[in-house]
């Protein structure tokens, strides 16, 4: 988590999108403003704001900001959200906060009344993020406890967030009750979240932490050093399967053969209910160059196809339980996910 220092991961101020911009991390700390919803959709898709509810608050800001670049009628408020949408495919969290700005503009009947309406709302879906991160600190704490040293992968931290994170959560309450805790961090190829984003925030608050390569964790587990995985999530589906940053499954089948429990933390809104499972998620499709040429050097000759899917999906089988800011579903599946949430199976 950034410090009170720092910037804020975004930040919405007189009109304008303030983020981090986190293709820079760990070079510098420099920020990036958005003053058009096309800015927004860039800053996106090129992963200046990343991270499942990261991008569903900068989305729902960027409906915002058609008032500057239009007229800003309630189409062009609906434009802006259908756009948003193209940004990237599988964090199910964009769709659901262009869900909320969409359902506001449908409950605005005074068009003049729009613009504030929608900054009202995506300031409830940035707060209601904070308030989540801090739940799910709390109840995955409870699973930490007697943790000394865990493993994540990918950034499911305060940058990924507007506080804590989710999986990083648990870690940052413990720190802050006093529990010796810390973290070994995957570095996430082919864009290097844990190396580049996990250990930054980690090291400004002061908790220990070790990167490794993602072909590393295998050894890593086998040591018996790792009390517990924990990761974020991009989507989950109905069933508890879930999508994450690519490498994931490997380390939960990993995590299963060593007998370390494998823990996703994840809120409400990265929940795709409608989904029965996994294999219906949209696995976003990234460029070549990001495998081909990492850090603009040459990795790979012209000759070579490359594969650059963004996530993977692991199995609910191999999730030992799903830590959301109401509580904890312990080896989900439909019944215990539907449950979760309030909702009573057709059959
Ligand atoms: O491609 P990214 O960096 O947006 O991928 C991020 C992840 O996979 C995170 O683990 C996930 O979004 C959870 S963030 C709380």
């Amino acid at each position: 988590m950034p410090s009170s220092k720092s910037p804020e991961t975004l930040e919405f101020s007189d009109g304008e999108l303030i983020l981090i911009d986190q293709t820079r991390l760990p070079q510098e700390l420099v920020t990036l403003t958005c003053r058009t919803v096309e800015e927004t959709h860039d800053a996106i898709q090129r992963l200046v704001v990343r991270g499942a509810p990261a991008i569903g608050i900068a989305a729902a800001y960027g409906v915002c900001l058609a008032a500057k670049s239009s007229g800003a009628s309630r189409q062009d408020y609906l434009d802006a959200a259908d756009h948003l949408a193209t940004s990237r495919p599988t964090a199910v969290n964009l769709f659901w906060a262009l869900d909320r700005m969409r359902a506001t503009i449908a409950a605005t009947t005074d068009e003049t009344m729009l613009h504030g309406k929608l900054v009202e709302e995506a300031k409830k879906i940035h707060e209601e993020d904070r308030e989540m991160c801090k739940s799910i600190g709390r109840n995955g704490a409870s699973l930490l406890g007697q943790s000394k040293c865990v493993l994540t992968h990918c950034n499911a931290g305060g940058l990924a967030t507007s506080m804590w994170g989710t999986a990083l959560a648990p870690i940052y309450h413990c720190h802050q009750s006093g529990q010796a805790i810390e973290v070994y961090a995957d570095e996430t190829r082919p864009l290097l979240q844990g190396g580049r984003l996990t250990a930054w925030e980690l090291s400004q608050a002061g908790i220990p932490v070790t990167v490794l390569t993602d072909s590393m964790s295998g050894s890593l587990l086998r040591t018996g050093k790792i009390d517990a995985v924990i990761v974020g999530a991009d989507r989950i589906a109905a069933n508890g399967d879930v999508a994450n940053k690519i490498g994931t499954y490997p380390l939960a089948v990993l995590a299963r053969y060593h007998s370390v429990p494998f823990y996703v933390a994840a809120p409400s809104s990265t929940f795709d209910l409608e989904l029965a499972d996994g294999a219906g998620i949209p696995i976003e499709e990234r460029s070549r160059d990001e495998v081909a040429e990492p850090l603009g050097v040459c990795a790979v000759p012209d000759a070579a196809k490359v594969m650059n899917p963004a996530f993977d999906v692991t199995p609910a089988e191999l999730v030992d339980c799903l830590i959301t800011e109401r509580g904890l579903i312990p080896k989900p599946d439909r019944k215990k996910v539907a449950e979760h949430f309030g909702r009573t199976l057709a059959h």
